[in-house]
């Protein structure tokens, strides 16, 4: 493919679920290559493997056959331990820890890596103030909206400055403006930092407006049908969703869709 050296590299990847005659076939053979800055949403129907293979790029899953690779570049601070798992995941039901406060939450994946804990409260605060949190440091999970809660898991996920960002539906649970709301922060934010990103949602409105690449993914077992780029230069704003190519691709990526997405 075209990059000499992505960022991360499927090949011929597969997944089946139990054995004899209850398996499950939950992907594959799916090939992708992603390059190092380029954010990459996945969509696909209900049950096709999309959050199964974004488990095995994250490390929590091995694949049948096939595989992955996700190319690391050298700690940019060598005293830091090395991670075992260079991603940082983003769920739906946004995987922070309750009995921790905002700010220790934001601190995990760093006191992990053996920060030293002045600096890594240091970071942990900035991100929090990036994303609008810095009054709630010392507050605790439950005491937050859902949407503060998901910017809480961003900004753990992005204060590990991880190789990949992998998100799973992260604004599925939210309402459809803050949903909107959440969008276009993280458009900002990526286009600052160039994380490399993969991101699964149903929404093709959000996979439009963040997506320098849309997956269109199969009906299981899993398999990448289409690609589309959508074609609004960067630093783009939300501002996209009122255009015409905005509405026509929406209305291709649907018809690529649809025929998975409806039961055989
Ligand atoms: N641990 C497991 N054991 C058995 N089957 C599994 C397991 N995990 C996933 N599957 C099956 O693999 C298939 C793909 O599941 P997956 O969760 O990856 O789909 P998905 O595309 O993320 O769906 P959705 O859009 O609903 O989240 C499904 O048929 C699911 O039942
Ligand atoms: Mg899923």
């Amino acid at each position: 493919m075209g990059d000499p050296h992505p960022k991360l590299h499927a090949t011929e990847l597969t997944r089946t679920f139990g054995r004899g005659d209850r398996t499950v076939r939950a992907l594959g053979p799916l090939d992708l290559s992603v390059a190092p800055g380029e954010f990459v949403c996945l969509v696909g129907p209900s049950g096709c493997g999309k959050s199964t293979f974004l488990r095995i790029a994250g490390g929590l899953l091995r694949p049948s056959t096939g595989e992955l690779a996700i190319r690391t570049t050298p700690a940019p601070d060598p005293r830091l331990r090395r991670v075992a798992r260079p991603t940082a995941m983003i769920f739906q039901d946004y995987g922070i820890y309750d009995w921790k406060t905002v700010q220790a939450n934001v601190r995990f994946g760093l006191d992990i890596q053996r920060m030293p804990r002045r600096e890594a409260d240091a970071r942990a605060r900035d991100w929090l103030a990036r994303m609008g949190l810095a009054d709630f440091a010392s507050a605790y999970p439950a005491t937050l909206s859902g949407g503060m809660r998901q910017r809480v898991a961003i900004a753990r996920a992005l204060a590990v400055e991880p190789e990949i960002l992998l998100m799973d539906e992260p604004f599925a649970a939210l309402d459809a403006q803050l949903r909107v709301i959440l969008q276009d922060e993280l458009l900002e934010l990526t286009q600052t930092t160039r994380t490399t990103t993969l991101f699964i949602t149903h929404s093709l409105e959000e996979a439009i407006v963040l997506g320098d690449r849309v997956l269109v993914m199969s009906a299981r077992p899993g398999r990448i049908i289409a690609e589309r780029r959508p074609p609004f230069p960067r630093p783009r704003s939300g501002e996209v969703r009122s255009t015409p190519e905005f509405t026509a691709l929406k209305s291709e990526l649907w018809e690529l869709l649809r025929p998975e997405a409806v039961p055989a």
